[in-house]
This record gives C-alpha cells, sequence and structure tokens, in this order.
C-alpha cells in the first residue's frame, strides 16, 4: 500500500512539473481526482486492509490527498497567471495578416460607369429572360419568318419556340408591350451567339440596350446622345464616325465605330453599337401608335467597349478567370 502511495505520489509531481496546457491540467485532475481517479482508487484498497491498519493508512491516505489537491492548486494558478500574462505581450502595433479580397470584375465596372453615365441623362434601368422566345427574338421586332435577316446573329436554339437571346433588343419589344410611352430605358445583360470562337468574338457577351419613345424623338437626338456617352467614357477627344447600317427594326440605322490606336501600331476602326430610328412596324406592332410617337434605340457591346478603353486584344481574357488579368482593375 505504501508503495504504491508513493508511486503515485511520485508519478503525479512529474506530470504536474510538466504541465504546459490547460488541456492537461484537466487531465491530470481526471486521472487523479476525479470519483473513479487513482486516489478514489487508494480508498477502495483501504477496504481490504485489517482492521487496525486502516485508521493509520487513512489519515496518511487524506493527509496526501490534501496536499496534492494544494499543490495542483497551486501549479494551475501559476499557469493561469503566466497565461494572462503573455496575453498583454501581444505587440498591437504589428500589421495584421494582409487579407485578400475580391475586387469588381472589369465588365461589371464598365456595365457601372455605362449605367451611371445613362442614369444621369434620365434613363431608367430595366432587363430582361436571357431564355428568351422566338417571337421576341425575332418576330415582335421585324425579322419575318425565314427572312435573310436572321443569318445575321448565329442563334442557339433551346427548341422550335426558344433560344437563347442573340441580343438585348427583345427587351425593347417587351417594354413597348407593357409600358405606356414616354419610355427612356437602359437594358444591360447577357446575349448568346453560337459564333465561332476566337480573338474577337466569344459564345456568350454583354451588351447594353437603350430605347427612347415619346413624341417628336429625332435621329438628332439620337447621334447627340451617344456622342456625348462617347466623351463621356472615352474622354473629350475620342474619334468617332457614324456608318449607315441596317436591322430589322429600326430605321434608318447605323453603327457606331471609335478609332483604336494601340501603341506603336496602326489604327484602325472599330465598331462598338448598332443603333437606329425603331421602325414604325416595330412600334405598331408592340401597341403603340406610330403617328403619335418615334423612338430611337440603340444597343452596344460591353467587352468592345472595355477592349478599347484599355487595349486589351482578346476577348477571352474575360472569362478566363485568370487572377493576374482580373487584379489589373
Ligand atoms: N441588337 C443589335 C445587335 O445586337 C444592336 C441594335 C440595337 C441595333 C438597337 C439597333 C438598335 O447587333
Amino acid at each position: 500500500m505504501l508503495d504504491k502511495i508513493e508511486q503515485i505520489v511520485k508519478n503525479f509531481n512529474s506530470e504536474i512539473e510538466n504541465a504546459t496546457q490547460k488541456d492537461i491540467f484537466e487531465e491530470i485532475r481526471n486521472k487523479y481526482f476525479s470519483r473513479k481517479g487513482l486516489i478514489a482508487e487508494l480508498f477502495e484498497d483501504l477496504k481490504q486492509l485489517s482492521k487496525d491498519e486502516k485508521p493509520k493508512y487513512g489519515q496518511l491516505l487524506n493527509q496526501t490527498k490534501n496536499e496534492l489537491n494544494a499543490i495542483f492548486e497551486k501549479y494551475l494558478e501559476n499557469y493561469s497567471s503566466k497565461n494572462l500574462e503573455s496575453s498583454f505581450n501581444l505587440d498591437l502595433t504589428l500589421p495584421s495578416k494582409k487579407k485578400n479580397l475580391g475586387t469588381k470584375h472589369i465588365l461589371n465596372q464598365t456595365l457601372l460607369e455605362i449605367k451611371d453615365i445613362f442614369k444621369g441623362l434620365g434613363f431608367s434601368i430595366y432587363d430582361g429572360p436571357e431564355l428568351e422566345s422566338d417571337y421576341y427574338n425575332f418576330e415582335a421586332l421585324n425579322f419575318p419568318k425565314d427572312h435573310p435577316a436572321r443569318d445575321m446573329q448565329d442563334t442557339f436554339f433551346v427548341n422550335k419556340n426558344f433560344l437563347l437571346r442573340t441580343h438585348t433588343s427583345p427587351v425593347q419589344a417587351r417594354l413597348m408591350q407593357s409600358t405606356k410611352p414616354p419610355i427612356r430605358a437602359i437594358i444591360p445583360g447577357k446575349v448568346y451567339r453560337n459564333e465561332a470562337i476566337s480573338a474577337k468574338s466569344y459564345c456568350l457577351f454583354h451588351q447594353v440596350e437603350g430605347l427612347f419613345i415619346d413624341k417628336d424623338v429625332t435621329f438628332a437626338e439620337l447621334t447627340g446622345t451617344l456622342i456625348y456617352f462617347a466623351k463621356q467614357y472615352f474622354g473629350e477627344n475620342v474619334k468617332y464616325r457614324f456608318r449607315p447600317s441596317f436591322f430589322p427594326f429600326t430605321e434608318p440605322s447605323s453603327e457606331v465605330d471609335i478609332w483604336w490606336q494601340p501603341k506603336g501600331k496602326t489604327g484602325r476602326w472599330l465598331e462598338i453599337l448598332g443603333c437606329g430610328m425603331v421602325d414604325p412596324n416595330v412600334l405598331e406592332f408592340n401597341g403603340i401608335d406610330s403617328e403619335e410617337y418615334t423612338g430611337y434605340a440603340f444597343g452596344l457591346g460591353i467587352e468592345r467597349m472595355t477592349m478599347l478603353k484599355y487595349g486589351i486584344d482578346d476577348i477571352r481574357i474575360f472569362f478566363d478567370n485568370d487572377k493576374r488579368f482580373l487584379k489589373q482593375f
């Protein structure tokens, strides 16, 4: 019995001296002092001793238990106060760990800039579905069935009547059908084209559609608005030109080019948008009296605008999600 007590005291002492963590103190407390701990076990052993040995060992055990308890509490207190101290030793002047925050995608930044400019001109922002019907994408915009104009845009058909919209113009028709003029709307969104992927074209890109319908809207207002817009976005000295073009839903129609001058290379014109006066047939088809109202519309490409402004020469890079590219903006 005596040997057993001595052994336990010895073990206890070496364990408590090496306790360096809160958990270890808990472990020791459990191992020695809990109801099924080593000391409780010793008290169990007492029962097997003879009558005259019992009081002697009982006393010794009680004394040992109290001493070990006191040692334990002393070490624990010592440990706790040291640790408190070390938390005051923190150097609060050290710089914190660097957090890597994401940034807005450059296409989103361009979109925000474009929205801001048109909001300043009194345009409101709308959206429409990307999964669109043939009816809104083509028919309501004066693309007759089987008309070759449909081939201008290679379409991803989902079935006979539904497709991924090839432009944001179907939302023009939706707005005309649901809203009484005046309508002054900007409609940003994704569009899809089934084209061969190259540096110049991707199967997915972003447009911002514009639509203004009111009494006596003129072509001069259209050009005035777009020139103002180009100067706001590219700067006062931007070189632009309006080039006659064709769209089934506008008449007359035009495209706007911006002069692209990479450093040390020969410059060229790059198209950024299509526009025109809303064709009276389109107004009528969508329930607006073309005797009373006129309107203009335009659709510009967000990727193109961004590529021109920042000198990016491959559209695919926007969709690669390469951080080395994205971090530059
Ligand atoms: N929807 C046309 C396109 O994607 C652009 C456009 C919009 C042209 C509005 C005229 C008016 O090419």
